[in-house]
């Protein structure tokens, strides 16, 4: 990066009569972070290119030396071999600048009817669209991963919480398919943020449109939007599906983290209730026996960033006035970090999810303890004419006797619970057992085991569609 104390304005020093302030330049060039979208910058230039020469304000040889300049100047940046100048402010006038360099004048014209107001939309939206489809392929790798895992522990009995307090029995494999279901309302949002983002600023100009006879269709169609947009001061200052992104990103951070509670704490030796690999763990400097489940507490704590950038994003936006500001150049580095931040989660979720381990004799007995099917009591007592207020009285009272005498419901003589309630017969064992608990709530959407193979059957059909 050439960083001279007096700068030029080569680009547009026309009306300036001294050169900008060496800080200056470097407090308002963005171009350290905005070449990550050189890519998209070129792609856009291209299509322009063409455009122009379709409808004669090109002429085809132009257009021909034009997209000849560009394809040679992406190969120099995939090749490291491209000098970016911070007095050149931006990629796009990096770019430019050097197409110029190459090919003469006729790199001049190809700014023609448009400006970098609806050119950085643009590169903003083609960027970020790359980067939602490759998070989709994400997204459907971690519900594979998590479809896996809940496959093997469909029988699997674990105690299912309210208020981190034992409540009923579940199965391990309908926890996992709750984590589907979340990231499953993910991939939608992201399906759907993306119909936003796909619309072509292109053609708005500075902000109020061109006196070419552009044909904004054929820029939408070479790029691969849906349509142009329909409002020129718009276009170039909106920057709502940049904020929607990172909202969606705020939330699929939110379930990482409520999963990487989940996973931090059943590695504990408190719970034992999973095995994390080591490759996912670290040590300590210091105390040798830890294995620390690192890379379920650092996402846990990358969500507080992306949170972050979307109150960044709304504050930058808040209160600006139409068209194009300044301002909006913030926009990128909260975007790109969400990006960067969000795909590293999903990848190391997506890879560490079906590695997981289950120590099923622990997430068994732990249910066993902690009087997990007092509900299945008060439902037996129901069917056996009791109203269900009383019956919870009754199943309470057991549970206090079992509290005192440390016998779980499933260990105490039927002697011993008649004594709570005449009504109950032998055949009580058979719901306090967490196997009949589990298997009774069979209906869709309940944990019994051949409810979560049907949902796991339903996922995989509705995977094998996208
Ligand atoms: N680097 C600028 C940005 O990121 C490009 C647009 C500059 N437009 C302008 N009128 N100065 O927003």
């Amino acid at each position: 990066m050439t960083d001279t104390n007096k700068t030029t304005n080569q680009q547009w020093g026309g009306r300036f009569s001294e050169p900008v302030d060496a800080f200056v330049a470097r407090f308002t060039a963005s171009v350290e972070f905005d070449q990550r979208m050189a890519k998209q910058d070129i792609q856009g230039s291209i299509a322009h290119g063409k455009m122009l020469a379709s409808v004669g304000v090109l002429t085809e040889e132009e257009r021909d030396q034009i997209i000849q300049g560009l394809t040679e100047i992406e190969d120099e940046i995939q090749r490291g071999e491209f000098a970016w100048s911070v007095d050149l402010e931006d990629v796009h006038m990096n770019i430019e600048a050097r197409l110029t360099q190459k090919i003469g004048i006729t790199g001049k014209k190809l700014h023609t009817g448009r400006s970098r107001n609806d050119q950085v939309a643009t590169d903003i939206r083609l960027y970020l669209r790359d980067e939602v489809d490759f998070l989709l392929e994400e997204i459907t790798r971690l519900q594979q991963g998590i479809l896996s895992l809940a496959e093997k522990e469909a029988n699997t009995i674990m105690p299912g919480f309210t208020h981190l307090q034992t409540a009923q029995p579940v199965t391990f494999g309908h926890h996992l398919m709750a984590w589907y279901e979340m990231a499953q309302r993910d991939y939608e949002r992201l399906v759907d943020c993306r119909k936003r983002i796909n619309i072509l600023p292109l053609g708005a100009a500075a902000l109020a449109g061109t006196t070419y006879p552009i044909d904004r269709n054929m820029t939408a169609e070479l790029l691969g939007f849906e349509r142009p947009t329909y409002n020129s001061l718009d276009s170039v200052s909106d920057r709502d599906f940049a904020i929607e992104f990172t909202s969606t990103a705020s939330i699929i951070m939110m379930h990482l983290s409520r999963w990487a509670e989940e996973m931090v704490m059943w590695a504990s030796a408190q719970f034992n209730f999973i095995f994390l690999p080591d490759r996912f763990c670290t040590g300590s400097s210091i105390m040798p026996q830890k294995k620390n489940p690192d890379v379920p507490e650092l996402v846990r704590g990358k969500t507080g960033r992306v949170y972050g950038h979307l109150m960044g994003l709304l504050t930058l936006m808040k209160s600006q006035c139409l068209a194009y500001n300044k301002d909006n150049q913030e926009d990128k580095e909260p975007l790109f970090d969400t990006v960067d931040t969000l795909k590293g989660s999903l990848r190391a979720f997506a890879d560490m999810i079906p590695a997981i381990e289950s120590r099923s004799e622990n997430m068994y007995e732990a249910a066993r303890r902690g009087f997990s099917t007092a509900t299945d009591l008060a439902d037996y007592l129901v069917r056996q004419g009791v109203a269900f207020r009383d019956a919870h009285e009754v199943v309470g009272k057991a549970v206090g006797y079992g509290v005192k005498t440390g016998k779980d419901l499933s260990e105490m003589t039927l002697e011993e619970l008649q004594t709570f309630g005449s009504m109950i017969k032998d055949d009580v064992f058979d719901v306090l057992t967490l196997e009949g608990s589990v298997a009774a709530r069979d209906h869709v959407g309940g944990t019994a085991p051949a409810q979560v193979l049907k949902a796991i059957e339903r996922a995989k059909s509705d995977l094998a569609l996208r």
